[in-house]
């Protein structure tokens, strides 16, 4: 049941791609274009509510072709497959992964160790439900009898970027409910969460897997002394609630075992929003956005699942993504959403991409003789067209970025959003198609500075040729965000496959930690 282990570099594909690259490197996206006037329809993939327009890459339809081909020779069906009907892929930790099973709908059983694990996933989503409408409605009472005013969400890495991002994210749908999120152990971050809080009317979500984090545990304690200032011990189980599997240090914590959320060890970190790590989203927008979010990732695993290679969105992503780190040696790509609710959007598929994918040797154990992750990085637009940009557009190195957008605003501000817009596409197209001399010298004169040629001239040429995608859905809704976090999931599965490496483990985060508690032991 293994995950199959194919280097890529020494499949028939990659040696055809290598000489197709070697044909093609010089091609411009200018030239494509001119080839083909229907690129935009040739290149572009339609899924409901969303269109990638990946038109803007310097690949032709061979290049796709050999890339897919790629995927067929590492055989990403199989994968895929294991994937969703839980085999041990995540082979060095001796585990299943299966967080697309949490926002499945369907009613088919699902085996771990002989047993079906669906009605669990339900079990707990009824028990988010119940305790955020009991929250939200503000039937949940604190010590003094008053209702819950705001949620602080303790947690770090997976159990914290995730549902961070995602509040961020929906806060257009957030509710009266104020949310926080408390994650580094630098001291200075709790106690500027806590200086306004009334520990009267805060409710506490801790959020460990293995509840020994570091971090976590030291704000969660930092807060429970600051809460017993002015409570009991006996006050605890209104205020603090944990998602974890460690129930016997949850349970020394102080904290009730029925306010006790689960996790499960086939759900990784940095993939676990869908579980009850995501109860800060269903706290802040209600358990049926929460829902929607759910069912918007579904759709996209089931369009991963099923759809053919050269129309399955995250695998088009994860080769073209491929094709520029493998063949073009670029190191980064750029994250750039059209949204400002998305700024954190950045910072969690950090993790998620690189964490997943920062890999140095491959599933047989061997060191790896070609590039594996990207670096991820981003912001959002317009903000990041006044910041980095100007390197984007003209710097020496290539930097494929995905630029996200929505066709419709939340508020309906629609001046704004026809502004935002045409700065989506202006950008897209002033990376893929420049300014020429020509262009440069026409403007000068036109604009009476002829005399400013000689001088000016070489400074304002954009090159062009940058490649992006355009990631377009039509408004921004839990349903949406969920198909787009889902694609970006399946991209690094992919990815992972692809390179052959494991990419549901983190042992690189480790010897970090080991070497601080080292130090912290001898002071
Ligand atoms: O960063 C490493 C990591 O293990 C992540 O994968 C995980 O999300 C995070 O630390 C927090 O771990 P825990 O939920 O056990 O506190």
């Amino acid at each position: 049941m293994a995950l199959k282990n194919t280097n890529p570099t020494q499949t028939k594909s990659w040696s055809e791609l290598t000489t197709h690259f070697h044909q093609t490197k010089n091609k411009t996206l200018k030239e494509l274009f001119n080839d083909d006037h229907q690129r935009k329809e040739h290149f572009s993939l339609e899924f409901d509510d969303l269109l990638v327009d990946f038109s803007k890459n310097r690949i032709t339809k061979k290049t796709i072709n050999l890339l897919v081909e790629l995927a067929k020779e590492v055989d990403l069906k199989d994968a895929i497959e294991k994937q969703f009907s839980g085999a041990i892929i995540n082979v060095t930790e001796n585990r299943e992964v299966l967080h697309t099973a949490l926002r499945s709908n369907s009613d088919e059983p699902l085996l771990i160790d002989g047993k079906d694990i669906k009605p669990k996933i339900q079990s707990a989503l009824r028990k988010i439900r119940a305790f955020s409408n009991k929250v939200i409605s503000g039937k949940w009472k604190g010590y003094t009898g008053k209702s819950i005013t705001d949620v602080v969400n303790i947690g770090i890495g997976g159990s914290d970027l995730g549902p961070d991002m995602i509040v961020e994210s929906l806060k257009f749908y957030k509710n009266q409910l104020n949310t926080h999120f408390v994650s580094n152990v630098d001291g200075d971050h709790v106690s500027e969460i806590i200086k306004n809080l009334n520990p009267e009317t805060t409710l506490f979500v801790i959020v460990s897997k293995t509840f020994t984090t570091q971090e976590t545990i030291s704000n969660a304690e930092t807060i429970k002394n600051w809460f017993l200032k002015s409570a009991t011990i006996f006050d605890i189980p209104k205020h603090f609630v944990a998602v974890s599997t460690n129930l016997e240090a949850v349970d020394n914590f102080g904290i009730d075992k029925s306010n006790v959320f689960p996790m499960w060890n086939w759900v990784g970190g940095r993939f676990s929003l869908w579980s009850a790590v995501g109860l800060s989203i269903s706290l802040s927008v209600g358990f049926d956005h929460y829902r929607a979010l759910l069912d918007g990732a579904e759709e996209m695993d089931l369009h991963f699942r099923n759809e053919s290679f050269d129309k399955n969105i995250p695998v088009i992503l994860a080769l073209i993504s491929i094709w520029y780190n493998n063949f073009y040696n670029a190191e980064t790509e750029a994250i750039l959403p059209y949204s400002q609710y998305l700024k954190k959007l950045p910072d969690y598929l950090q993790q998620a991409i690189m964490e997943s994918n920062g890999k140095s040797v491959d599933r047989n154990g061997d060191k790896i003789e070609y590039q594996t992750g990207t670096i991820i990085w981003g912001s959002t637009g317009t903000n990041m067209q006044h910041a980095f940009m100007q390197l984007v557009h003209q710097g020496t190195k290539l930097i494929p970025a995905d630029f996200i957008g929505y066709k419709e605003s939340l508020y309906g501000l629609s001046d704004h959003h026809k502004k935002l817009m045409a700065n989506y596409y202006g950008q897209i197209e002033a990376l893929a198609f420049g300014k020429t001399k020509e262009e440069v010298h026409l403007e000068l004169k036109t604009n009476g500075e002829l005399d400013k040629v000689s001088q000016l001239l070489p400074f304002k040429v954009f090159e062009g040729n940058r490649p992006s995608n355009a990631i377009l859905f039509d408004k921004l809704t839990p349903k949406s965000l969920g198909k787009l976090v889902a694609m970006y999931e399946h991209k690094i599965f992919a990815q992972g496959i692809l390179w052959n490496i494991y990419s549901y483990d983190q042992f690189g985060v480790e010897l970090g930690k080991e070497l601080a508690k080292k130090l912290l032991k001898n002071e």
